[in-house]
């Protein structure tokens, strides 16, 4: 495998949109869909079963249906899980299906399509929100965030697309596609900066932007995404191996995990320590679509994310870890900020949970491979080979690659960071 790092490079190098749903919602850190597959055909074979435990939006679980693997995923994320189960979902149906159920949809939306101008109503504070809003369903919690960063009629209209998405019959998996389509829209028309890839934010360039008369057409948006989507679900279709089998649950992996099996490959790119938030960035849209209710779920919910960042009240234990390098990075970075010390010893202490579990559920020859990228934490450079060795005991660390990062969503070095311009391929065994 000594040429992997060469190869993916090559692969790399072609400026390639992506293919077969993968791009179908913007998902912080996504995986490169090539490298997915370059690993894939690198380390398992026609058949195998794959598990990705943090499976994101689904990169690792697409390609493995490409390549007529079996694959199960697992994330604790609710709006990673949605996204993959409907990108999943189109292998339920044919080709001519999806595209009659496309123009059934866009048939129906383009009869309830709002017929004044917006011009009218750019400004417009709609004091009361229309029956199809309330009819959305929304919690009170959901309701609260969504009037906050949505403009009045923004949020009346997006609630007649998903009105009509749900009123319109349909298998279930064909009605996930389309609300795929409507979650990947929701961060454009909010007032918050899509850029950002942690929370919400209305930054001075939005603002200039609203200045300068930013006209929201939810309609438009949503046509254009459905019809993209039913066009790649179709692809993705025709390049699938319709044999294979697949299945995406909602679950923290630090904890048992939920079935007895094993498998030939897990594959997967882990949280980074301190990069994305996930809760945060994926708010809006899982209020929209229901899956989560509370401010209270929330706040739960966000503790379970690896890396999360930790607030002054949540007691962790900041002990050594018990690896040279780990608590060398511990010391100088309790000599600087105590509460990144913090959140470094937990973040190990997590991963180290997890590879405890996932040990358990290779075979015998079975490999492990994770990318990942190396961090800055308050100067101090962390090498991800090194920690991930510490904390991946009882495997270990058999063979490693490298390769540049270009074209993804994240290729910068963030304010906290994240250096996620170079990226590490770690192999590890039993
Ligand atoms: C770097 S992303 C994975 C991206 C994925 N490879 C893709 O291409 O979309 C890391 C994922 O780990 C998930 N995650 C974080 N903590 C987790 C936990 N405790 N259990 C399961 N998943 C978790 C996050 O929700 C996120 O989706």
């Amino acid at each position: 495998m000594k040429k992997l790092g060469k190869v993916l490079r090559h692969t790399l190098r072609s400026h390639e949109n992506p293919k077969h749903l993968h791009g179908a919602f913007r998902f912080p850190a996504r995986l490169h869909h090539r490298v997915s597959s370059t690993l894939i055909q690198a380390y398992s074979r026609p058949g195998s079963t794959i598990c990705d435990p943090f499976v994101g939006c689904g990169t690792n679980q697409l390609e493995a249906a490409i390549h007529g693997r079996n694959s199960l995923g697992y994330d604790v994320d609710p709006l990673s899980v949605f996204i993959t189960k409907a990108k999943l979902g189109a292998l339920h149906f044919s080709e001519s299906e999806l595209r009659r159920y496309g123009n059934l949809l866009l048939g129906k939306i383009e009869n309830c399509r709002r017929g004044r101008d917006y011009e009218s109503l750019m400004f417009a504070d709609i004091s009361r929100l229309n029956g199809a809003a309330k009819r959305a369903a929304l919690s009170a919690a959901s309701t609260d965030l969504i009037k906050r960063w949505f403009r009045r009629y923004v949020i009346q209209d997006l609630a007649i697309i998903l009105e009509t998405i749900r009123a319109t019959r349909a298998p279930a998996e064909l009605k996930h596609l389309a609300l795929l389509s409507f979650a990947s829209i929701l961060r454009s028309c909010s007032n918050a900066d899509p850029v950002p890839v942690s929370g919400l934010e209305y930054t001075k360039r939005m603002r200039e932007r609203d200045l300068e008369g930013r006209r929201i057409d939810p309609f438009s948006l949503y046509e254009k995404r459905l019809a993209r989507t039913i066009f790649q679900a179709i692809e993705f279709l025709q390049s699938s191996n319709s044999v294979s089998n697949h299945a995406t649950f909602n679950h923290d992996i630090t904890r048992h995990w939920p079935s007895d099996e094993r498998y030939d490959l897990l594959m997967f790119s882990p949280p980074y320590l301190s990069a994305v938030e996930y809760s945060r960035r994926h708010k809006l849209e899982m209020a929209w679509l229901s899956l989560i209710d509370t401010h209270a779920d929330f706040l739960t919910l966000s503790r379970k994310y690896i890396g999360h960042r930790i607030t002054g009240k949540e007691p962790v234990e900041i002990e050594p870890f018990g690896d040279p390098y780990i608590d060398r990075i511990r010391k100088s970075l309790l000599h600087i900020d105590y509460r990144r010390a913090r959140a470094f010893i937990r973040y190990c202490h997590q991963m180290h949970a997890f590879f405890g579990h996932a040990a358990l559920h290779m075979h015998k020859k079975a490999k492990l491979v994770t990318v990942i990228g190396d961090n800055t934490v308050a100067g101090i450079r962390i090498l991800s080979d090194r920690v991930m060795s510490a904390v991946a005991e009882p495997l270990t660390l058999s063979e490693q690659h490298t390769y540049p990062l270009r074209n993804r969503y994240m290729t910068y070095t963030r304010h906290n960071g994240a250096d996620i311009c170079a990226e590490r391929i770690l192999v590890f065994s039993r």
